[in-house]
């Protein structure tokens, strides 16, 4: 079985940011691919300003940061992937716009190349299905912020092969987390569990339940949670979360993971949350303010 040493990454926003982040630092020379030499830009900064932190607090060497930095490359160009010995995607929460990336990279890559993908919800049979290695496709899904948060869930389908799984699950512990097993459900272990928990707190906005810094602040308070949920919610994104929840749904059909009438109308106002700079909360200020969402 021949050993990782260069890892691909589709995709550098939120999560492949931190996924490329997390492998340079784990000594592999990493090249991440995105639509835009201004998306790179805004990435790298981001890696940056968060190496800087770990190494303020010791949880990096200087000279490590600097040698995870100059193992780290962007290119626009997919094919510039095809040397690499796993690629980790983490794109646009959408199966047309992944499977057109897995599709040309079958064709390129080597036999021995992992696909891995850290989609959230849609389901790994769909991507494995459109290559010819689906005994070499498996899930690999972080979570956010990705240099932080310790778990990968190490999702297996049916075709998945017992040494690809393995690779998979010691490629996660390379990178330094603690990783567990996961069947290829839609929304595997986490999502399952955390996505309608966290529409339930936007459909409690939406009853006039509580204001959403009370709503926050309780679930922060009663519960231990580090971040409210709507918080978490502009965290993670309210575009990728309506995209997460109409996936679920659409598997599942259960109201619980129907998306609420106000994600979908945030979504369309373009308040997608931090990275916009306006969802529940309003970041053009600091500390950030709820904001007005007409109810
Ligand atoms: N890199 C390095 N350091 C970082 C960082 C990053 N990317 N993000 C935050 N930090 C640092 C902060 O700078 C801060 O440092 P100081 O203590 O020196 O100030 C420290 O971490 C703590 O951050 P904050 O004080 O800002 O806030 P916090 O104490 O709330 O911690 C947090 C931040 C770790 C994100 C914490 O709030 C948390 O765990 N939140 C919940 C995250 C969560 O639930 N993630 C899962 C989302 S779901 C998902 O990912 C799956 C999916 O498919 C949608
Ligand atoms: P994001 O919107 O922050 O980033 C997506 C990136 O994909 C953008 O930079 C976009 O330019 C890029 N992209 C789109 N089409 C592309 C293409 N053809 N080639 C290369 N890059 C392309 O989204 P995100 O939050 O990083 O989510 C990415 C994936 O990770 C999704 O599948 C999502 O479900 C999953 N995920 C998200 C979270 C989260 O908390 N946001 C957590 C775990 C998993």
């Amino acid at each position: 079985m021949s050993e990782i040493r260069r890892v691909g990454v589709l995709g550098c926003g939120l999560m492949g940011s931190g996924i490329a982040q997390a492998a340079a630092t784990a000594g592999y020379d990493t090249l991440v691919r995105d639509v835009a030499p201004e998306i790179w830009t805004k990435a790298r900064a981001g890696i940056e300003k968060s190496l800087a932190k770990l190494v303020e607090k010791q949880k990096v060497t200087g000279p490590d940061r600097d040698a995870a930095l100059k193992r780290l490359a962007f290119t626009t160009t997919t094919a510039d992937l095809k040397g690499c010995d796993i690629i980790v995607e983490a794109v646009t929460e959408r199966l047309d716009v992944k499977n057109a990336l897995w599709k040309e990279l079958d064709g390129l890559c080597g036999p021995a190349t992992i696909f891995a993908s850290n989609t959230s919800s849609l389901t790994i049979a769909a991507m494995a299905a459109v290559t010819k290695r689906p005994d070499r496709f498996v899930g690999l899904h972080f979570f956010n912020p990705v240099p932080l948060m310790p778990l990968a869930e190490v999702v297996r389908t049916v075709t998945t092969s017992d040494a690809t799984f393995d690779r998979a699950f010691a490629f996660a512990r390379s990178l330094g987390k603690d990783p567990v097993a996961a069947k290829d459900t839609p929304g595997f272990i986490v999502n399952l569990l955390l996505v309608p928990y966290l529409l339930d707190a936007i459909r409690a906005v939406e009853h006039g339940v509580a204001s959403v810094v009370d709503i926050d602040k309780a679930m922060q308070l009663g519960c231990a949670h580090p971040m409210g949920p709507l918080t978490l919610l502009d965290f993670v994104g309210l575009d990728t979360t309506a995209s997460i929840a109409e996936i679920m749904f659409d598997e599942y059909r259960e109201t619980r993971y129907a998306p609420p009438p106000l994600l979908r109308r945030m979504v369309l106002a373009g308040m997608t949350g931090r990275k916009s700079g306006h969802g529940f909360y309003d970041y053009s200020v600091d500390p950030p303010t709820p904001s007005n969402l007409g109810l």
